[in-house]
Protein backbone atom coordinates (compact mmCIF):
# COMPACT_ATOMS: atom_id res chain seq x y z
CA UNK A 1 0.00 0.00 0.00
CA UNK A 2 1.11 3.33 -1.11
CA UNK A 3 2.28 5.61 1.93
CA UNK A 4 0.52 8.75 2.95
CA UNK A 5 2.00 11.88 4.49
CA UNK A 6 0.13 14.97 5.50
CA UNK A 7 1.36 18.01 5.04
CA UNK A 8 -0.87 21.14 7.35
CA UNK A 9 0.02 24.76 7.01
CA UNK A 10 -1.52 27.06 9.77
CA UNK A 11 -2.76 30.46 9.31
CA UNK A 12 -1.97 32.97 6.77
CA UNK A 13 0.19 30.54 4.88
CA UNK A 14 -2.89 30.76 1.97
CA UNK A 15 -1.35 34.19 1.67
CA UNK A 16 1.92 32.96 0.68
CA UNK A 17 3.01 35.10 -2.54
CA UNK A 18 1.95 38.15 -1.53
CA UNK A 19 2.23 37.68 1.83
CA UNK A 20 5.83 39.79 3.36
CA UNK A 21 7.41 38.18 0.11
CA UNK A 22 11.12 39.58 1.69
CA UNK A 23 10.23 37.07 4.55
CA UNK A 24 8.20 34.68 2.98
CA UNK A 25 9.28 34.25 -0.39
CA UNK A 26 6.92 34.92 -3.76
CA UNK A 27 6.44 30.97 -3.78
CA UNK A 28 2.50 30.41 -3.26
CA UNK A 29 1.23 27.64 -1.41
CA UNK A 30 -0.22 26.15 -4.36
CA UNK A 31 3.20 25.84 -6.00
CA UNK A 32 4.59 24.92 -2.70
CA UNK A 33 2.15 21.70 -2.72
CA UNK A 34 2.87 20.93 -6.02
CA UNK A 35 6.78 21.05 -5.35
CA UNK A 36 6.26 18.76 -2.30
CA UNK A 37 4.06 16.32 -4.11
CA UNK A 38 7.20 15.74 -6.95
CA UNK A 39 9.43 15.10 -3.94
CA UNK A 40 6.99 12.82 -2.02
CA UNK A 41 6.86 10.75 -5.84
CA UNK A 42 10.49 10.28 -5.39
CA UNK A 43 9.89 8.43 -2.83
CA UNK A 44 7.03 6.56 -3.56
CA UNK A 45 4.61 8.63 -0.79
CA UNK A 46 2.01 10.49 -1.76
CA UNK A 47 1.05 14.13 0.23
CA UNK A 48 -2.60 15.09 1.47
CA UNK A 49 -1.95 19.07 1.79
CA UNK A 50 -4.06 21.15 3.58
CA UNK A 51 -4.13 25.01 5.20
CA UNK A 52 -6.24 26.35 7.79
CA UNK A 53 -6.53 29.18 10.07
CA UNK A 54 -8.35 27.81 12.59
CA UNK A 55 -6.06 26.30 15.49
CA UNK A 56 -9.07 23.57 16.22
CA UNK A 57 -8.70 22.49 12.77
CA UNK A 58 -4.92 21.63 12.66
CA UNK A 59 -5.58 20.09 16.35
CA UNK A 60 -8.19 17.74 14.31
CA UNK A 61 -6.04 17.15 11.40
CA UNK A 62 -2.88 15.85 13.31
CA UNK A 63 -5.03 13.45 15.55
CA UNK A 64 -6.97 12.12 12.51
CA UNK A 65 -3.00 12.13 10.72
CA UNK A 66 -1.89 9.61 13.51
CA UNK A 67 -4.47 7.12 12.29
CA UNK A 68 -2.87 6.25 8.95
CA UNK A 69 -0.54 8.15 7.47
CA UNK A 70 3.34 8.11 7.90
CA UNK A 71 4.33 11.60 8.77
CA UNK A 72 2.84 14.52 9.46
CA UNK A 73 4.87 17.89 8.07
CA UNK A 74 3.87 21.19 10.31
CA UNK A 75 3.59 24.76 9.54
CA UNK A 76 1.64 25.78 12.46
CA UNK A 77 2.74 29.43 11.46
CA UNK A 78 1.72 31.69 14.45
CA UNK A 79 -0.06 28.81 16.15
CA UNK A 80 3.68 27.61 16.40
CA UNK A 81 4.42 30.45 19.11
CA UNK A 82 1.36 30.09 21.23
CA UNK A 83 -0.78 26.67 21.23
CA UNK A 84 -0.04 24.24 23.77
CA UNK A 85 -3.39 22.49 22.10
CA UNK A 86 -1.15 21.34 19.00
CA UNK A 87 1.61 20.69 21.21
CA UNK A 88 -0.56 17.96 23.35
CA UNK A 89 -1.95 16.91 20.03
CA UNK A 90 1.36 16.06 18.73
CA UNK A 91 2.62 14.81 22.61
CA UNK A 92 -0.66 12.05 22.34
CA UNK A 93 0.30 10.95 19.19
CA UNK A 94 3.21 8.22 17.50
CA UNK A 95 3.42 9.75 14.19
CA UNK A 96 6.52 11.71 13.64
CA UNK A 97 5.58 15.37 13.28
CA UNK A 98 8.59 17.47 11.12
CA UNK A 99 8.33 20.43 12.34
CA UNK A 100 9.10 23.26 9.33
CA UNK A 101 9.35 27.51 8.71
CA UNK A 102 10.10 28.78 5.60
CA UNK A 103 11.57 31.79 7.61
CA UNK A 104 14.38 31.22 9.99
CA UNK A 105 12.66 32.30 13.15
CA UNK A 106 15.88 32.29 14.86
CA UNK A 107 16.62 35.62 13.16
CA UNK A 108 13.60 37.29 13.50
CA UNK A 109 11.76 38.75 16.94
CA UNK A 110 12.15 36.85 20.52
CA UNK A 111 8.39 36.40 19.88
CA UNK A 112 9.37 33.63 17.46
CA UNK A 113 12.15 32.25 19.00
CA UNK A 114 10.28 30.06 21.43
CA UNK A 115 7.91 27.18 20.02
CA UNK A 116 5.71 24.85 21.73
CA UNK A 117 6.15 22.19 18.53
CA UNK A 118 9.85 21.71 19.11
CA UNK A 119 10.06 19.77 21.63
CA UNK A 120 7.40 16.81 20.49
CA UNK A 121 8.51 17.09 17.13
CA UNK A 122 10.66 14.59 15.45
CA UNK A 123 12.79 17.78 13.99
CA UNK A 124 12.92 21.02 12.63
CA UNK A 125 13.19 22.98 9.69
CA UNK A 126 13.47 26.43 8.89
CA UNK A 127 15.38 28.92 6.81
CA UNK A 128 15.08 27.87 3.80
CA UNK A 129 11.50 28.79 2.47
CA UNK A 130 9.79 26.34 0.63
CA UNK A 131 12.72 24.11 0.06
CA UNK A 132 12.08 23.49 3.49
CA UNK A 133 9.01 21.83 3.02
CA UNK A 134 10.80 19.38 0.56
CA UNK A 135 13.86 18.35 3.12
CA UNK A 136 11.29 17.46 5.32
CA UNK A 137 10.04 14.93 2.74
CA UNK A 138 13.10 13.47 2.89
CA UNK A 139 13.35 13.66 6.64
CA UNK A 140 10.29 11.19 6.67
CA UNK A 141 11.47 9.03 3.75
CA UNK A 142 14.59 8.26 5.29
CA UNK A 143 12.64 7.50 9.24
CA UNK A 144 10.57 5.28 6.91
CA UNK A 145 13.38 3.85 5.22
CA UNK A 146 15.55 3.32 8.43
CA UNK A 147 12.63 1.77 10.92
C1 LIG B 1 6.35 30.84 9.84
C2 LIG B 1 7.04 31.63 10.95
C3 LIG B 1 6.05 32.08 12.01
O1 LIG B 1 6.70 32.81 13.03
C4 LIG B 1 4.99 32.99 11.38
O2 LIG B 1 4.01 33.32 12.33
C5 LIG B 1 4.37 32.39 10.17
C6 LIG B 1 5.20 31.63 9.23
C7 LIG B 1 7.32 30.50 8.69
O3 LIG B 1 6.99 29.63 7.90
O4 LIG B 1 8.38 31.11 8.57
O5 LIG B 1 3.21 32.63 9.88
O6 LIG B 1 5.86 29.63 10.37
Amino acid sequence: MVKKIAVLNGPNLNLLGTREPDTYGTTTLEEIHALTEQQAKKHDLVVEFRQSNVEGELVNWVQEAAKDRAGIILNAAAYTHTSIALHDAIAAIETPVIEVHLSNVFAREEYRHHSYISDVAAGVICGFGATGYMLAVDAIASMLRDK
